[in-house]
């Protein structure tokens, strides 16, 4: 796909209607067309780990995926983690430990242990830093960030 064309995205359960050439990434789609802000531009080189998102149940950059190839995929963002206006066990495990500083890194963060969590609902702290590897934060010191996913894993 060269040219801009109109095509729908599976995303937190429901259809949207995006534009897109062969080079507009997922997280711009979703910013700028979809009005889903949570997913974060840190470095837009694939480094961070800020604009993680869910593919298929696994935590993928969305800044590496250009959005015409994830057509019929299912697409899950923070927002869609919420329920009924709860939020879920991860989101509050990590009001709740304090692992929030600045914010802008804890989305991606909160998509990465979700997926470690439902991949593996028992997981251990090695397993927990091993999936947030990826994601850098440079307020927390990332204690915090472990503490929360193991209150969700009971580690
Ligand atoms: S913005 Fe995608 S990895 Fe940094
Ligand atoms: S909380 Fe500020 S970058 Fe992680």
């Amino acid at each position: 796909m060269t040219s801009t064309q109109q095509f729908d995205l599976k995303i937190n359960g429901g259809i949207h209607q995006v534009r897109a050439d062969g080079a507009t990434t997922l997280l711009d789609v979703l910013r700028q067309q979809v009005g889903l802000n949570g997913a974060k531009c840190g470095c837009n080189q694939g480094l961070c780990g800020a604009c993680n998102i869910l593919l298929d149940g696994k935590a993928v950059r969305s800044c590496l995926v250009i959005a015409a190839t994830v057509i019929d995929r299912e697409i899950e963002t923070i927002e869609g983690l919420e329920q009924n206006g709860e939020l879920s066990p991860m989101q509050q495990a990590f009001l709740d430990t304090g692992a929030v500083q600045c914010g802008f890194c804890m989305p991606g963060m909160v998509m990465s242990a979700t997926a470690l969590a439902r991949e593996n609902p028992e997981a251990g702290v090695e397993e927990i830093r091993n999936a947030i590897s990826g994601n850098l934060c440079r307020c927390s010191g990332y204690v915090k960030v472990v503490d929360a996913v193991r209150l969700v894993t009971g580690a």
